[in-house]
């Protein structure tokens, strides 16, 4: 039996000796394009090849297994996982690919051949779905397929399928055309003689299921919802790996095979649970139930530790927003069900990386080089999430309070919505929690609250874009690293509207400008012709162009412009960037060398620097650093680029590149002396531009990902006068001292005595007021009232009020204004007698009260604090309490 390593290898050098050429899977999270968060298909890397943006070169047949993620947008299989055996967030996908090459027929032939000759599977298993057409598109059935799948199977292996199944589309708008799944059955003998396998292709049936999905890109689908034939015809093709190794290893459920089975072992370890493990059922089937709840909980947390910790390693940490978000819910639900199903109240889901880490490390060194970084984040986001939990379910057992005090039976729906919006707590579980304790929940509210929260979500982030107008054909030259002013038309052009905002994008034919990628700022600037300037507010980098962004479009889209970038901004950000780099070197010459950079962001007078650290920076170490820093900047070390360097190339001059990044067969490579990276940015000519680099603070942005905020240049230079301003006016304020922390220290000891010998003061006055009050305090019905207006410091009046207290336990209403710093003050005690007798509650009265100083404040029913703005209503006040006390 093949393991799941070698099915992997098996098809890759199939396809090898089939011409093709061996490709690396690009990182699941996708950095620079706004459409798309995660990569959802092999075919992602290559959308701008099959939307004919960009040249395929030399390798026009390719070959690999793609780290995919479904879990929003169009394709998302999220609520599905676990609850099946053939679902999955994160997954790999086997694909391979011809650009303008071989066509339907050879993709068909290639598939066969793979799947009956290498890897023996059972023909009379096999069946094929051909798309049916579709009137609405004015597309026909796809007959030219059918035909090539005739030369393999028989007629009633060959199944007609619609748009749904049959026409595959990367999105709402971008590349699709027909396809052909194939789909296996794995039922037993017996199963297969009731009813035909032909009957239960696409019916759910989790024994007859699709491994392979075979493309026939042909169009472009527009944001009108219009279809637009390619430049060439392409093969995408996608075979689900996991699927694929279960048919091999006659399994029937992925999680049976070997790529599960070492995780979902060391979940039953470490849960002290059963896996797959059916308890006798009673005579009312119970026990049955709770353990398919075992075997769900430990599926999603199998499968998403692999979503998580691959997106980790990616680069993209949990967070509150976009792709960081959507990772943060995967692993929430992790913890959710290993909390309710697998009992699990403390942090689990971190123990299971080191499983992992051994059996996937060697195909994706990724997660194998990143372990601890990966651990430490999943642990403290499973922290953090169960503390969330446990509030959630304070709150719940308040709400199933209330509902017991007032007789009732059903939570209601903005109840269960609140808990859902704010601790993350699915319907189903609010609904457990309530069933176990005899209540119910009004789903209909929590779906409308839900209905309501969309519609709140979709008016703020709509984008809506318009299709390309093409002025002229043909592909962008960016020139960004040579000029800052070029000569240019426009090629294309669209409107994008968001939040009631219209923009334009541009593609140029020439540009100097650089787009947003990799920390680095879009350049700004402007697009100058004969008779008019428009403004380039943004650029931004979409399918390896720069979309220039501007509010209004030329008057003559035709005229020749000059692209002319804001050169003051563009040499700030090329410096802070080159800083990054030498901030980079020089962390991990005083750090070590588990340094990686985590992130970045730069531009004309910001530098942000994220790494993996375990611990705090010391300032001695950031002092180092620093020095290292500007040592080489005073080398003036000169920028020596290798624009189109083979990627091994680069690999052996030791240039390091990131881990999530994706990178082409060509880099580039940027050295500053001994720094040596992969970058596409742009950069100071020589280190000496950077003029000077201070650190201004060091933080932690999550577990394990220390950050640096430094500043460069003419930023330093100002910081300096700054600082040096301060010190000059603190001089003179200490009489030019010439020893200035020597006299401070002096001044701050001596204020620590004085605050000494005035608390002394203080407490010897309170002493004495308290005599004199006493003997004053009038008595009305039994009570002793006293009440008086004072100079006293906040912290004397409470002492001086629960001495009186002590003094007089019973019977007591004391109530002093006091002035203090020119602002009036309330305090009032009461004793207990009075508050348990007579309810009377200091905290009430003294809100009323404070009114007339213009104040507010609060307290316990005994003793209570009020501050105020209007000195001359202190005495008023001090009579409201007495008359509110209504002795
Ligand atoms: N792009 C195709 C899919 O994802 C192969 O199914």
């Amino acid at each position: 039996m093949m393991t799941a390593n070698e099915v992997r290898e098996s098809y890759k050098k199939f396809f090898e000796a089939k011409g093709h050429k061996i490709v690396a899977s690009a990182p699941m999270v996708i950095k620079d394009d706004p459409t798309l968060m995660f990569t959802n298909a092999g075919m992602n890397q290559w959308k701008d090849i099959i939307l004919g943006t960009k040249d395929p070169g030399m390798d026009v047949r390719r070959v690999d297994s793609q780290k995919c993620l479904r879990v929003s947008g169009k394709h998302n299989d999220l609520e599905e996982v676990g609850h099946d055996t053939y679902h999955h967030t994160m997954f790999e996908m086997l694909g391979n690919w011809s650009f303008g090459d071989y066509f339907k027929e050879g993709a068909i032939d290639y598939a066969w051949e793979y799947l009956v000759d290498v890897l023996h599977l059972n023909p009379e298993d096999l069946y094929v779905t051909v798309f049916e057409g579709s009137k609405e598109e004015g597309l026909s059935r796809d007959d030219e397929a059918a035909s090539y799948w005739a030369k393999h199977v028989p007629a009633d292996h060959i199944i007609n399928g619609n748009k749904h199944d049959n026409f595959w589309e990367m999105g709402d708008t971008g590349p699709c055309g027909p396809c052909s799944e194939i789909h296996v059955d794995s039922r037993t003998p017996e199963e297969k003689a009731k009813i035909s396998g032909r009957d239960l292709v696409n019916h759910d049936d989790p024994q007859v299921i699709e491994i392979w999905n075979i493309v026939f890109m042909q169009y472009n689908r527009k944001s009108d919802g219009s279809l637009e034939s390619l430049p060439m015809h392409v093969i995408d093709t996608g075979m689900g790996f996991e699927r694929l190794v279960r048919m091999l290893q006659g399994k029937h459920s992925n999680y049976d095979t070997d790529i599960f089975q070492p995780i979902i072992k060391e979940i039953q370890n470490l849960s002290g649970k059963k896996y797959g493990f059916t308890t006798p059922t009673g005579e009312n089937g119970e026990g049955k139930d709770e353990q398919e709840k075992i075997d769900i909980a430990m599926r999603v947390v199998a499968d998403h530790l692999r979503a998580v910790a691959f997106s980790i390693a990616d680069g993209q940490l949990p967070s509150n927003a976009k792709a960081g978000y959507v990772i943060r819910r995967i692993l929430r639900r992790a913890v959710r069900y290993s909390y309710t199903f697998l009992d699990q109240k403390s942090a689990f889901l971190y123990k299971l990386l080191a499983v992992l880490v051994q059996e996937m490390g060697h195909a994706f060194p990724e997660i194998a080089a990143q372990q601890e970084l990966i651990t430490r984040v999943i642990k403290e986001e499973e922290d953090s999430f169960l503390r969330t939990l446990e509030k959630g379910i304070n709150l719940l057992n308040g709400d199933m309070d209330e509902l017991k005090a007032h007789g009732q039976k059903e939570l209601d729906g903005t109840s269960a919505f609140r808990l859902f919006d704010t601790y993350g707590f699915p319907l189903d579980l609010t609904e457990l929690i309530c069933r176990e304790n005899g209540y119910t929940v009004d789903e209909k509210g929590f779906n409308e609250e839900m209905a309501k929260q969309k519609a709140r979500a979709r008016n703020a982030a709509v984008v809506e874009s318009g299709d390309w107008e093409i002025i002229k054909d043909g592909e962008q030259n960016f020139v960004g690293y040579d000029y800052t002013e070029y000569e240019c038309s426009i090629l294309r052009y669209r409107k994008v509207t968001q939040k009631k905002n219209t923009f334009y994008e541009l593609v140029l034919d020439n540009t100097p400008f650089y787009g947003e990628m990799g920390g680095q700022v879009g350049d700004q600037g402007s697009l100058v012709s004969e008779n008019e300037t428009i403004e380039i507010i943004d650029t931004k980098r979409e399918n390896n162009q720069s979309i220039h962004i501007v509010k209004q479009l030329p008057k003559d889209i035709n005229a020749d412009f000059m692209a002319c970038v804001d050169i003051d901004k563009r040499d700030g950000s090329a410096a802070n960037h080159t800083a990054t780099h030498l901030l980079d070197y020089a962390l991990k010459q005083v750090l070590g060398d588990h340094i990686e950079q985590k992130g970045s962001y730069v531009d004309a007078t910001t530098l942000r620097f994220d790494f993996s650290h375990f611990q705090k920076v010391t300032d001695e170490e950031l002092r180092k650093v620093e020095m290292l820093v500007n040592s080489m900047i005073r080398q003036d070390l000169p920028l020596d680029e290798h624009r189109e360097t083979p990627i091994e190339e680069a690999k052996e001059l030791g240039a390091i590149a990131l881990f999530g990044e994706k990178y082409g067969d060509k880099v580039r490579v940027v050295r500053f002396g001994p720094s040596c990276e992969f970058c596409g940015g742009i950069h100071a000519q020589s280190t000496g531009r950077i003029g000077f680099f201070k650190i201004i603070s060091e933080s932690s942005v999550a577990a394990g990902i220390r950050r640096i905020e430094a500043l460069t240049g003419k930023a330093c230079e100002d910081s300096i006068y700054a600082i040096q301003d301060t010190i000059t006016s603190l001089k003179s304020m200490l009489n030019n001292s010439k020893d200035l922390t020597a006299t401070l220290k002096k001044f701050i000891d001596e204020h620590d005595e004085m605050r000494k010998e005035i608390e002394k003061f203080q407490a010897q006055a309170v002493e004495r007021i308290k005599g004199e009050l006493i003997n004053k305090a009038k008595e009305v019905n039994g009570v002793k009232v006293i009440n008086a207006v004072l100079p006293l410091e906040p912290s004397a009046a409470k002492d001086l009020v629960f001495k009186l207290r002590e003094a007089i336990p019973e019977n007591l209403v004391a109530v002093i204004g006091s002035t203090s710093n020119d602002k009036p003050l309330l305090t009032v005690m009461f004793s207990d007698d009075m508050v348990n007798d007579h309810a009377l509650n200091a905290g009430k009265i003294i809100r009323e009260a404070a009114k007339l100083i213009q104040g507010g404040g609060g307290g316990q029913p005994h003793y209570a604090q009020a501050g105020g703005k209007n000195l001359d209503g202190i005495n008023a006040a001090v009579d409201k309490v007495i008359e509110l006390a209504n002795l």
